[in-house]
């Protein structure tokens, strides 16, 4: 029998075929979808939206335009919605601009991770402290457009929204 020394690695752990052969599939799988993630973001850009200047989540309040969050036209029909996300809420709340309105969204969070979601719409976005996430998308449908927390983010995170009005103008 065994004369004292350690079996080998063969003896001491059975792999049935089969496991091995999904063991090799599974692992082919990681480095092919860790590939995709590499090649999606060199050769098309993907990754997080924004710029990457940086911002200090603790004075982003304090001047500029976190300071005052909110609408502005920037040019007739072109707006910035400036909004900051914090435990457990969206300021503004509300917002509203005419039909035909293109919206660049700036959104930033003072404490934890956030989400910003606009429903029917392409915005959907992770919003982190220290770093300002950036999405256009331009309304032509009137309407209301809610705003959703996306991340779980605490406590009230179910009562983290607010709404866009989007309306028919005269
Ligand atoms: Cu903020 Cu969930």
């Amino acid at each position: 029998m065994n004369d004292g020394q350690l079996p080998a690695p063969e003896e001491s752990m059975h792999i049935d075929p089969y496991e091995r052969q999904w063991i090799r599939v599974s692992i082919v799988v990681l480095v092919a979808f860790g590939a995709l993630v590499v090649l999606a973001s060199v050769l098309f850009g993907f990754g997080l939206t924004g710029d990457h200047a940086g911002v200090d989540p603790a004075t982003v309040t304090e001047s500029g335009p976190f300071a005052e969050p909110g609408l502005r036209e920037i040019e007739p029909g072109k707006y910035e919605a400036y909004i900051v996300a914090q435990t457990f809420a969206f300021i503004p709340s509300t917002l509203t601009v005419p039909v035909g309105a293109e919206v660049t969204f700036h959104v930033t969070s003072v404490d934890v991770q956030h989400g910003f979601i606009l429903k029917d719409t392409n915005v959907n976005m992770q919003v982190v402290p220290g770093e300002v996430s950036i999405l256009t998308t331009t309304f032509d449908q009137a309407g209301t457009y809610h705003y959703i927390c996306s991340e779980y983010c605490g406590i009230g995170h179910h009562a983290m929204f607010g709404s866009l009005t989007v309306e028919e103008q005269p």
